[in-house]
């Protein structure tokens, strides 16, 4: 992809590393957005373990749920790689809870480090993408943000946001050579899955027709390919990965 940078918050994730490895097999210059809980040196070492396998991958430190942090972040990205073509916007937490139990900080923290994230990161983002009339714009939504989930009123609330707010972008920028998508994954074993009780995950596991959890690459392609120039007529559409758990 010439010279275009893609920069993927959450980006030493599970899905988020896949989505790197994979954008940086198509030619992009990758930085890989982390927060870390303000870890530089885990960053440092997940960088060091991508060159080991071939992946020259930057990476830039970034609170999205913070207006200033992510400003912070993405100006770093401009001054040392002078664009941001393709934004994914990956990352994203889960404070699960029943709703009579779930604290306002638990409701908080989910609607700031997923959906807020958006809106701060996006608006740095799109107007350099508007002066070049070029742009890929990505949110990482999930299964869950459609058909919602025990245990999920925020986590569902925050991921069914991303689909109208991409829906709305899309129309926005579309005339300006700028997509913007949504990819829901379904279960992807990662970390944020393996945390579910074993229990609970099995009766989840049950549940999809394709039997068994997806893996990080197969969000990975869908995103490589929605970055892609062949990809520009798609905008404003959501992509189901799910394994045949939800069908709509
Ligand atoms: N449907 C209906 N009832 C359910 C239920 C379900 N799916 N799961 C539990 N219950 C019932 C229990 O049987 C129990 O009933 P009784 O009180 O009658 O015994 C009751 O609900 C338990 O309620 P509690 O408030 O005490 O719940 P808890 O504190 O034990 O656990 C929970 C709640 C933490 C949300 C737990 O159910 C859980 O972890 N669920 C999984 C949530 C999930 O799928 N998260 C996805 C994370 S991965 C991700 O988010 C990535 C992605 O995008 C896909």
């Amino acid at each position: 992809m010439g010279n275009k940078v893609a920069l993927v918050t959450g980006g030493t994730g599970g899905i988020g590393s896949a989505i790197c490895r994979e954008l940086a097999n198509q030619g992009f210059t990758v930085v890989a957005g982390y927060n870390s809980g303000g870890n530089h040196e885990k960053a440092q070492k997940w960088k060091a373990e991508q060159a080991k396998e071939g992946f020259d991958i930057d990476v830039a430190y970034g609170d999205v749920s913070d207006a200033d942090s992510a400003e912070a972040c993405v100006n770093g990205v401009l001054e040392k790689h002078g664009s941001i073509d393709v934004l994914v916007n990956n990352a994203g937490i889960t404070r699960d809870s029943t709703f009579r139990k779930m604290t306002l900080e638990q409701w908080d923290e989910v609607m700031n480090a997923n959906l807020r994230s958006v809106f701060n990161m996006t608006r740095l983002c799109i107007n350099p993408m508007l002066e070049s009339k070029w742009g890929r714009v990505i949110n990482i939504s999930s299964v869950n943000g459609q058909k919602g989930q025990f245990g999920q009123t925020n986590y569902a609330a925050a991921k069914a946001g991303m689909h109208g707010f991409t829906k709305s972008l899309a129309q926005e920028v579309a005339a300006k050579g700028i997509t913007v998508n949504t990819v829901s994954p379904g279960y992807v074993l990662t970390s944020m899955v393996a945390a579910i009780g074993d229990e609970i995950l099995e009766k989840i596991a049950s549940t999809i027709p394709v039997g068994r959890l997806g893996a990080p690459e197969e969000i990975a392609h869908a995103v490589a390919y929605l970055s892609s120039e062949p990809a520009a007529f798609i905008t404003g559409s959501n992509l189901a990965i799910n394994g045949g758990q939800h069908m709509f």
